[in-house]
């Protein structure tokens, strides 16, 4: 059987297999030549490790995440949950299948209440992007969806402060790129983000704010 290959990229390749007769998404990670092997493999099973790990604490904590059916170390592959129908959230807003900025609103919102639960179950998601969030349709004109969060291979577990500012700080990063011609998403994202977590609200905004400025006088240098 030819595997039906949804990716294919430099770091890996995504592409439709089965895990104990059940059809499943595959996600391999490539051997880096110009890595020492041995390096090169300990940075592999820690982001597999990372990825299956998340995944199971969100679930857990109510977050929806694929499952993680198998994990196979030696051969670089993670088995898990496929979304068929689902697209990324910026594909979602890149190709205007909605512009109705009701519908922008209520998704950044939703996107706002994940990051801040996540955060307050201590899951920092390392590379939060636009690409890294899904939308599954419950109707066929997505009016009604679930939000999907994947691709946990920098996450980790931290309760401190610091490495939730760096999370935002990517992530506003990552909008003010990806979606230059919405500037509002990320103020959006982070009023709703307060509400779920206000425990920790002012410490975090103010890490991320340090890091932002930190960020800032590194461009000013060059
Ligand atoms: N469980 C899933 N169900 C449906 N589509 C998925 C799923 N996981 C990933 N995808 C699709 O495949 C794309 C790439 O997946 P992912 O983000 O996990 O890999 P990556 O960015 O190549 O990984 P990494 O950054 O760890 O190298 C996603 O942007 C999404 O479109
Ligand atoms: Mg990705």
């Amino acid at each position: 059987m030819k595997a039906d290959i949804l990716k294919q990229g430099a770091e890996g390749r995504l592409y439709i297999g089965e895990s104990n007769g059940v059809s499943c998404l595959v996600k391999e990670r490539f051997v880096k030549s110009y890595r020492h092997p041995v390096l090169d493999n300990q940075i592999t099973r820690q982001r597999m490790k990372a990825e299956t790990k998340a995944s199971e604490r969100c679930l857990k904590a109510g977050i929806l995440a694929p499952k993680v059916l198998h994990m196979d170390l030696k051969e670089r592959k993670i088995y898990m949950e496929y979304f068929d129908k689902a697209i990324t959230v910026k594909e979602f807003v890149n190709k205007g299948i909605s512009k109705d900025p009701k519908v922008i609103n209520e998704l950044f919102e939703k996107i706002g209440t994940i990051i801040g639960t996540m955060h307050s179950k201590n899951i920092i998601h390392g590379d939060l992007t636009t690409s890294n969030i899904l939308m599954n349709p419950k109707t066929e004109d997505f009016s009604e969806y679930d939000v999907i969060m994947i691709d946990f291979g920098l996450s980790h577990y931290e309760e401190g402060a610091e490495d939730k500012g760096v999370d935002l700080y990517v992530l506003e990063r990552a909008l003010l790129s990806t979606h230059s011609e919405l500037p509002e998403l990320f103020e959006i994202i982070l009023k709703s983000y307060k509400k779920v977590n206000s425990k920790e609200e002012t410490t975090v905004i103010a890490k991320f704010e340090e890091v932002r400025a930190r960020g800032r006088k590194r461009t000013m240098i060059g």
